[in-house]
């Protein structure tokens, strides 16, 4: 065999990566199930570099020096089984299978656990960036054994967004830990949607700017502190109008969002591991929510506040307050996603360095923005912050924008207008800081409905109050 790496599942991600793979000069062996997607490759691209193209798996495992490094590109679940079950018996001990769908990482460490029994390297590996991404450079997260990346890494380094000089491609940890990665990506990238998202609709429906100011104002917002791929999209989406309507492109387009699954994945495994990651959490209830058309048709006369206009003067500077709360919103997201990040590397020993997460972040992925040089910062130097929130520079950020935030909280509650996201951000944030939380109370309900005991303030061990007797209190 001659191929350094071979690609099987054509589709549009499959078949951009193979295109980048071999751009960068590594002969790359294809292949596909349906073997016309396979030949179509290679009459289109062929000349951008050295494709092997392959009719069958045998052929195609023929095809690659060894040990052999397969990539297989296609749709998470049965799909993704299917495939490794056919080149599995073709495979020889000390093979690589990388697979770099959106899989759940549950699924990763299984199939790991599985193809390690029979001496084969199994990399889950997250890609962030889409379909340019594939092409042009992603930000890759793999998975799977130290062994695997020091023979899948410099390839893949070599293909991915670079920043600075800087790949952004490490391996994140053994078995399932890049999926992990990739899945809580997601879920970040499914909050800062939503706060962005909210932040337009204040801008719309409190400050009454049009979509087209409001794209000028994202422009603006996207050469400071908020600069990121996603506050860029959303000024393009914003500015474009719908060419059979004439209206803003935005009004045009139904209003509920669809989701595939990996920010719900999220939040399931955060409940799973005990991390409150509540605004997340709310981006996935909101997209929920957007969609269930019956329930809100059937709730739109329920009555809503009076609506004082604002002053044209005000609307300014409520556009940089909410400026603010969207920045300190988002660094609870991402404090909240890091937490997760780590409860899951505790859990399972992955070991994963949290700097090095956001440093591959810069480029290539959904949520790339200059912002993330801050998280690489605060968890790169010295002891690492037990929160992003505590850490000096986003403490700082969160002194000055705090009164801000919390107007623009109060005004949407005042007006009427969701904001699920900055609140339960906001909320977050004030229950971390509060000395006493009213959770008190809630074991002294549970005491008394279910003698489930509780722990005193000032003395160790369990304690029980006799409620239905004479109250007194007896150790656990
Ligand atoms: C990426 C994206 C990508 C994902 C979508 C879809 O990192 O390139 O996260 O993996 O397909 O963003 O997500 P939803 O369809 O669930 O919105």
């Amino acid at each position: 065999g001659q191929a350094q790496i071979g690609v099987t599942g054509l589709a549009v991600m499959g078949r951009n990566l193979a295109r980048n793979l071999a751009r960068h000069g590594h002969t790359v062996a294809v292949h596909n199930r349906t073997a016309s997607r396979t030949r179509e490759l290679v009459k289109e691209f062929g000349d951008e570099g050295a494709f092997v193209p392959a009719e069958s798996a045998e052929e195609f495992v023929a095809s690659l020096e060894r040990p052999r490094r397969i990539v297989v590109m296609v749709k998470a679940g049965a799909p993704t089984d299917a495939v490794i079950d056919e080149f599995v018996p073709l495979l020889e001990p000390g093979d690589m299978i990388m697979d770099g769908g959106n899989a759940h990482y549950e699924d990763t460490r299984r199939r790991e656990a599985a193809l390690r029994e029979r001496g084969l390297h199994f990399v889950g590996c997250g890609i962030s960036g889409g379909e340019e991404g594939a092409l042009h450079g992603p930000s890759i997260m793999p998975g799977g054994s130290r062994e695997s990346y020091e023979a899948l890494g410099p390839l893949l380094e070599s293909i991915a967004a670079q920043v600075d000089g800087e790949p952004c491609c490490a391996h994140i940890g053994p078995d399932g830990a890049g999926h992990f990665v990739k899945m809580v990506h997601n879920g970040i990238e499914y909050a800062d949607m939503q706060l962005i998202a909210e932040a337009y609709d204040l801008l719309r429906r409190v400050a009454g700017y049009e979509p087209a100011r409001i794209a000028e104002i994202f422009r603006g917002w996207n050469e400071g502190r908020l600069d990121s791929y996603l506050i860029e999209i959303t000024a393009q989406v914003l500015a474009h109008t719908d060419a059979d309507t004439g209206k803003p492109f935005v009004d045009v387009v139904l209003d509920q969002a669809e989701q595939k699954g990996t920010g719900r994945w999220t939040v399931q495994s955060a409940l799973d591991l005990g991390v409150p990651v509540s605004g997340i959490a709310e981006a996935v209830f909101a997209r929920g929510l957007s969609g269930h058309a019956r329930l809100r048709e059937a709730a739109r006369a329920l009555p809503g506040p009076e609506r004082p206009e604002l002053h044209p003067d005000d609307a300014a500077r409520f556009a940089d307050q909410v400026e603010q709360a969207l920045y300190a919103s988002k660094i609870v997201a991402y404090a909240q996603g890091w937490q997760l990040i780590q409860a899951g590397s505790e859990e399972y020993g992955w070991d994963i360095d949290l700097a090095s997460v956001a440093a591959i972040w810069r480029g290539g992925c959904i949520i790339r923005a200059r912002f993330l040089n801050g998280i690489r910062r605060a968890f790169g130097e010295g002891e690492a912050p037990v929160t992003l929130l505590t850490d000096e520079l986003f403490a700082d950020d969160l002194r000055s924008a705090q009164n801000a935030w919390r107007h623009v909280v109060a005004r949407a509650t005042e007006l009427g207008v969701p904001a699920p996201g900055f609140s339960a951000a906001l909320a977050y944030y004030d229950a971390l800081r509060a000395e006493r939380l009213p959770a008190a109370l809630i074991q002294g309900q549970r005491d008394f409905f279910g003698a489930h005991t509780y722990r005193r303030v000032d003395r160790e061990g369990d304690f029980h109050t006799l409620w239905g007797e004479d109250r007194s209190e007896r150790r656990g």
